[in-house]
């Protein structure tokens, strides 16, 4: 009985039946067939993680740029648009218009090609099983721990999407220029409270931004073109440099100038010191006394910051998924089956 629902066929039983009888144990206390848990393919793709974790291995050694920190973001890219499904892999097809082509996205998100090669691993590993919005999960989890950072369990289960939203991209995924409340109002909208807020923009402590992100805190236009005040001096000057008042939009800059190839707490050290990159970066720390108390409390103690990440990171993930028969597992991360 229990082998006849190994073969992804009957897309329910994974759930209803293999869960509860054979990982009794490891389900105990999982709440239901809508929700995910981490043994989802411990029967029908039993090497899907170690799959995951060398492809994103091997692609974070070939690459000087800092996969891991793209990977990281995409998956957050993903959850905050209609939830963790996918979407933010298709392209441009009938129907469908990509995510890629947002404000948030464009010139700036990155990293696909690894998903495709993850997602050519598992097709010929176990035929449409594995799921694209769970690669996206795994590999975020995978990239963090890599380059230094914490490790959870990553609750599998996820199905992909059949549509895309590019609105939801360019309203739901908060701009760099955002206000602090609007910032929170755009983690609410997720189920993400403020204390998620400042956990998850600690995954600022490696990558890279563009100059385009940050340039309107380096002249401003009311204030006789000077820095943004809150910015610390020479930190200031040294930006300009490297971001004028106009070209160079995709000179790239870390977002953590200490170590922006290592998961780490300095992210928060840098902003205590006026050397936070991002102006939705500086503001946890001059616009709420909330957010500031946390800034101090992971500059202070980096296992706090990574055991918060890590609780916020499930947070993330389990933002609206598809489960049971909803959406499809995609054969291509970047089409619908039927296209
Ligand atoms: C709090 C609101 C957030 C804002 C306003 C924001 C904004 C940005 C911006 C503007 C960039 C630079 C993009 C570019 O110029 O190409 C960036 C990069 C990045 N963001 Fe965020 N972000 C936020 C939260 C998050 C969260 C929650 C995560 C993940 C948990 C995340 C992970 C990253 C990573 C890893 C990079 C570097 C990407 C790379 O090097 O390719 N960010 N973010
Ligand atoms: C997708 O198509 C739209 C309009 O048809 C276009 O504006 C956009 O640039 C395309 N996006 C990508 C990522 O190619
Ligand atoms: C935020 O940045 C966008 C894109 O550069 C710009 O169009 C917008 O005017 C900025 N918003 C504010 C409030 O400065
Ligand atoms: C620009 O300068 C004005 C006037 O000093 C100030 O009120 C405003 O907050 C500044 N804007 C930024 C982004 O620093």
């Amino acid at each position: 009985m229990a082998a006849s629902a190994m073969g992804g066929r009957l897309v329910l039983l994974p759930c209803l039946v293999v869960a509860p009888l054979l990982l009794a144990g490891a389900a105990r206390g999982h709440p239901g067939c809508d929700s995910l848990f981490p043994q989802f393919y411990d029967h029908s793709c039993p090497r899907a993680k170690e799959i995951v974790r060398s492809v994103v291995a091997r692609a974070i050694a070939r690459e000087t740029r800092m996969m891991a920190a793209s990977l990281v973001r995409l998956h957050f890219h993903d959850c905050f648009v209609k939830g963790c499904d996918a979407s933010v892999l298709l392209d441009n097809s009938t129907g469908i218009v990509s995510e890629k082509g947002s404000n948030p996205n464009s010139n700036s998100a990155r990293g696909f090609e690894v998903i495709d090669e993850i997602k050519a691993a598992l097709e010929t590993a176990c035929p449409g099983t594995v799921s694209c919005a769970d690669i996206l999960a795994l590999a975020d989890r995978d990239s963090t721990v890599l380059v230094g950072g914490p490790y959870w369990d990553v609750p599998l289960g996820r199905r992909d999407s059949l549509g895309a939203s590019i609105q939801g991209s360019n309203n739901d995924i908060p701009a760099p220029n955002n206000t602090l409340p609007t910032i929170i109002t755009k983690f609410r909208r997720q189920g993400l409270d403020v204390a998620d807020v400042v956990a998850l923009s600690g995954a600022h402590t490696i990558g890279l931004s563009r100059c385009t992100s940050f340039r309107q805190r380096l002249y401003n236009q009311t204030d006789n073109g000077m820095a943004d005040a809150t910015l610390e001096a020479s930190y200031a000057a040294r930006l300009r440099q490297g971001c004028p008042r106009s070209g160079g939009d995709g000179n790239l800059f870390p977002l953590d100038l200490a170590t922006p190839a290592r998961f780490d707490n300095l992210y928060f050290k840098n902003l205590l010191v006026g050397k936070g990159l991002l102006s939705s970066d500086e503001v946890l720390l001059t616009k709420s006394a909330e957010t500031v108390a946390l800034v101090k409390a992971y500059a202070d103690d980096v296992d706090l910051f990574f055991q918060h990440f890590a609780q916020s990171m499930v947070k993330m993930g389990n933002i609206s998924p598809l489960t049971g028969a909803q959406g499809e597992i995609r054969k291509n991360c970047r089409r619908l089956n039927g296209n």
